[in-house]
């Protein structure tokens, strides 16, 4: 089996890239657990850069092929899965640096949503588009992302599934900087380096105080959104949306 998911090191920096481009980067189960696999090859890293392969997409969303037969059980599964990761992502000792480089959708969302800082490229686009496949956000997107944005814009964006452009995603500030695609690897770089060379210990000090601004109601939230986003498994709008992208049509909601 290819790797769908691929590190690299330079000194204290690991790059973490998510490898099928064929897909737009869409995360299936392998490529998840794949993903969890090499987080845990990262405890020594002082910086963790997360990005995806080409130049069309960071991560076009969870698999929608594969997502659209499953079960109420076997979906909480898959949610598990994604929660454990962004919270990996967001509990890491490191700071991670999300390189949105292009599609940025429902758990391509999620994930950057868990990582402390986001730097876009110019042709990047950032959503919670699941309200369009009869589902919601599943891996912390409800809570995360009204935290970040404030409750008006997280849901316009949820409800509507609206689609935002790099520029107007930095203006309600779900990213911290917006650069020229060509110019996204260095600056990110150059950042993760500065990062690799602060102190690690008050590193993770702040970056654990920051955390708690989120602590406490968010876990009952997230659990909360857990059971919710898989309930919706088995329903009319839920199969009918997934098999409507699969079969590249529009879907007939009841
Ligand atoms: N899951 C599975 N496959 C996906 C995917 C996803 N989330 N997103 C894209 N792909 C696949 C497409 O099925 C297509 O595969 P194919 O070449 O075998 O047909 C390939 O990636 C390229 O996508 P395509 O739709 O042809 O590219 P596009 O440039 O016309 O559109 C997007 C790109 C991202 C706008 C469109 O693919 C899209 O809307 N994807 C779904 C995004 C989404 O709702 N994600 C949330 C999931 S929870």
């Amino acid at each position: 089996m290819p790797d769908t998911v691929t590190i690299e090191r330079r000194g204290g920096v690991a790059t973490i890239t998510i490898d099928r481009p064929d897909s737009l980067n869409a995360l299936n189960t392998n490529t998840l657990h794949a993903l969890e696999h090499v987080l845990d090859e990262t405890d020594d890293a002082r910086a963790i850069v997360l990005t995806g392969a080409g130049d069309d997409a960071f991560v076009a969303g969870a698999d929608i092929g594969y997502m659209k037969e499953l079960s109420t059980d076997e979906a909480l599964e898959y949610a598990d899965l994604g929660h454990r990761i962004c919270d990996r992502l967001e509990t890491h000792d490191a700071p991670v640096i999300a390189a949105i480089n292009g599609y940025a959708f429902g758990g391509g969302c999620e994930l950057a949503l868990a990582a402390d800082l986001r730097i876009a490229s110019e042709n990047a686009v950032i959503g919670q588009t699941e309200i369009d496949l009869g589902i919601v956000p599943g891996w912390g997107g409800t809570q995360r992302l009204p935290r970040l944005i404030g409750d008006q814009a997280a849901r316009r964006m949820i409800f509507l599934g609206e689609r935002l452009d790099a520029e107007v995603a930095a203006e309600v500030g779900l990213v911290g900087e917006v650069v020229p695609q060509d110019d996204l690897d260095s600056v990110v770089e150059e950042m993760a380096t500065e990062l690799a060379g602060k102190p690690r210990f008050a590193l993770a000090a702040a970056k654990e105080a920051l955390n708690q601004v989120h602590e406490g109601p968010q876990a009952a939230g997230l659990a909360y959104e857990r059971r919710l986003w898989s309930g919706l498994f088995g329903t009319h709008d839920q199969r009918e949306g997934m098999e409507a992208f699969v079969e590249k049509r529009d879907p007939e909601f009841e």
